[in-house]
């Protein structure tokens, strides 16, 4: 605006022919051009596409302003006070486009607003950045960055799936693009469940630590054996002949320690990614730092949330509209969140019930 104006008042004098002025104007409209850009990349959010080499990966969105309300501050949360450290947890979730999506990233989300330093690398399972997710993300207030990286639709077709790993791959590229020297990693899926003493743990890994996951498998949990404070092996009821038979929850990993390998990867392997990873890192069992009370407590669970499929609303469309009634906008938000469909032909019939007596909303409305 400022530019504008002032190139409007230097077209005027250029009129009057005043040569000296006209130079004088240059430079002063010289010095608020730079200006006005310096500003705007100062700017704390920043909304901008970045494709890496192989994967396709967008950045939708970021944020580095920590806005949150934090319940360790007013005293609540003593588990994690040692955020005197400023060491960063780059949290990395991978998520897809299903009807519990919403809910999974709102739990997920209220739970990382407890923790401080926190750096929430969110990849999604899509084409192009979803502004519904992002405006939920936005909400919790915590650092954030935003990322629509697909699964390659060849790995889609596959019997086994390869989930979230071109995820956790883009967000891998988003740590090395943008010179994240120093911090701490954790792969932390949407749908697991997370004690918040589990941040103070791995926020002082040195090299990789590990812990124990509830509810997985056949033992209903994997863990590290120790004893005298060493790791000494592994309890996984599916060992599949992997040198780290660990959970993606299972580990945490410093940044120094991690550029110590050139070739960092998680491959498209269903079942093997966490192993294939930590030897990509060049893990040995003496780097490992037994956390979680030496893996006595668990301090992370690989809950799962039920996949049902959206269930179809039959509703008259003038129902639908009518904007006096808070129905349709309800129904119309799930709609747009893939919880449930709306149709005009099929479905389970919208009543409305009332001292135990249904009605069709028709009969409601009129
Ligand atoms: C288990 C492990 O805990 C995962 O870390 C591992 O990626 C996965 O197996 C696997 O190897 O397939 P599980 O609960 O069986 O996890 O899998 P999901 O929770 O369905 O998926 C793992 C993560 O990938 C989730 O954060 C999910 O949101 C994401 N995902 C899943 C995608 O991004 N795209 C998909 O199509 C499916
Ligand atoms: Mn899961």
């Amino acid at each position: 605006m400022l530019v504008r104006m002032f190139y409007t008042s230097c077209r005027n004098m250029t009129r009057a022919k005043n040569f000296a002025l006209l130079v004088l104007c240059l430079l002063i409209a010289g010095i608020l051009i730079f200006n006005t850009s310096s500003a705007s990349s100062d700017d704390t959010n920043k909304e901008y596409s970045m494709v890496a080499e192989n994967d396709s990966m967008v950045v939708c969105f970021e944020n580095f302003d920590d806005t949150r309300k934090l319940i360790f501050d007013a005293g609540y949360n003593d588990v994690d006070q040692d955020a005197s450290s400023d060491t960063v947890i780059y949290f990395v979730t991978p998520t897809y486009p299903r009807r519990e999506q919403a809910a999974e990233i709102t739990r997920l989300g209220q739970t990382l607003m407890h923790v401080p330093n926190l750096h929430w690398i969110v990849a999604d399972d899509t084409e192009s950045c979803n502004p519904f997710l992002n405006q939920l993300l936005k909400k919790f207030g915590i650092p954030y960055t935003h990322i629509a990286s697909p699964m390659p639709v060849f790995y889609r077709t596959r019997k086994l799936v390869p989930r979230g790993v071109a995820n956790r791959r883009a967000a891998l590229s988003w740590i090395r693009n943008n010179n994240k020297k120093t911090g701490v990693l954790y792969f932390g899926d949407d749908d697991n469940t997370f004690d918040l003493k589990l941040f103070s743990e791995i926020r002082t890994t040195k090299k990789v630590s590990m812990f124990p996951v509830g509810l997985i498998g056949d033992y209903a949990v994997s863990t590290p054996i120790v004893s005298n404070g060493k790791v000494q092996g592994f309890f996984d009821s599916w060992p599949a002949k992997r040198k780290w038979p660990v959970d993606m929850a299972g580990f945490a990993v410093n940044l120094e320690y991690m550029a110590l390998s050139s070739n960092v990867t998680m491959p498209y392997k269903a079942g093997y990614e966490e192993d294939e990873f930590l030897k990509s890192i060049g893990l040995k069992m003496q780097d490992i730092e037994p956390k979680a009370n030496n893996c006595t407590e668990i301090l992370v669970w690989h809950t799962q949330t039920k996949n049902n499929k959206p269930p179809k609303i039959r509703i008259s469309s003038g129902a639908l509209q009518n904007d006096k009634v808070n129905l349709g906008t309800l129904l119309r938000q799930l709609e747009s969140m893939g919880v449930s469909h709306i149709s005009q032909s099929e479905g389970t019939a919208a009543q409305i019930t009332k001292d135990g007596k249904s009605k069709s909303l028709l009969s409601w409305f009129s």
